[in-house]
């Protein structure tokens, strides 16, 4: 289908766009069963790095769902097609120079391997939330895993669709032992020592 378009190429590259703004583009992305925390994580660390003043994007399944993939339902396909999609957003984003919070379920390993295969080696960190799934339901925090159970939702993650567990994620939370700060820090941690944020610039105050 791309036989006759040729890539062009732009003369500001991602590396001139995030220069200034004391940050290395890359991807955070957020795997993990519904009701894991990943919303919840993305948005906190979000915040915490929007007040230290760079530049980030976050896209989150239930919203995506509402505009770009709202075509889209939860059969394997679809779901393959939700990742692959985010994967290309989640690539033009970090080309404008911006860190990219990604928080979708991506159940299925051969997805976040193409979205990791996107990128160069080290701006995809794939973060497992590894909060055990009677955590999960225990919190059911959209009433959810309760119609599962119920059999009124069909093909949800973790009760009768599968949830491919990442082998060897960058980075592992378990927020059914970790409080909201300890994640967060542990992710601005890894961000500073891989040096994809610099030294944080004057924190603004909110
Ligand atoms: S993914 O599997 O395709 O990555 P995504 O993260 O976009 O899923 O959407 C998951 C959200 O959709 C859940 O947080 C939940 O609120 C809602 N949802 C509705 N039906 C299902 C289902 N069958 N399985 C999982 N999540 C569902």
């Amino acid at each position: 289908m791309t036989e006759n378009i040729v890539w062009h190429h732009q003369k500001v590259t991602r590396a001139d766009r995030a220069a200034p703004k004391n940050q290395s583009p890359c991807l955070l992305w957020f795997t993990g069963l519904s009701g894991s925390g990943k919303s919840t994580i993305a948005n906190a660390l979000d915040v915490a790095l929007y007040d230290r003043g760079y530049h980030t994007f976050l896209l989150d399944g239930d919203n995506v769902r509402h505009g770009l993939n709202k075509d889209l339902g939860f059969s394997d396909d679809d779901r393959i097609e939700n990742i692959r999609r985010i994967g290309e957003v989640s690539k033009l984003f970090t080309d404008a120079g911006l860190i990219v919070l990604s928080a979708f379920i991506s159940p299925f390993t051969s997805d976040r391997r193409l979205v990791r295969n996107l990128f160069p080696a080290g701006e995809f960190i794939e973060v497992f939330m590894d909060t055990p799934l009677e955590t999960c339901e225990r919190r059911d925090p959209k009433g959810l895993y309760e119609k599962a159970r119920a059999g009124k939702i069909k093909h949800f993650t973790g009760i009768d669709s599968p949830y491919e567990v990442p082998e060897r994620p960058e980075v592992r939370l378990d927020t059914s032992t970790m409080s909201v700060e300890e994640c967060v820090e542990r992710l601005i941690r890894y961000l500073l020592d891989r040096q994809l944020i610099f030294s944080p610039p004057q924190s603004l105050q909110r």
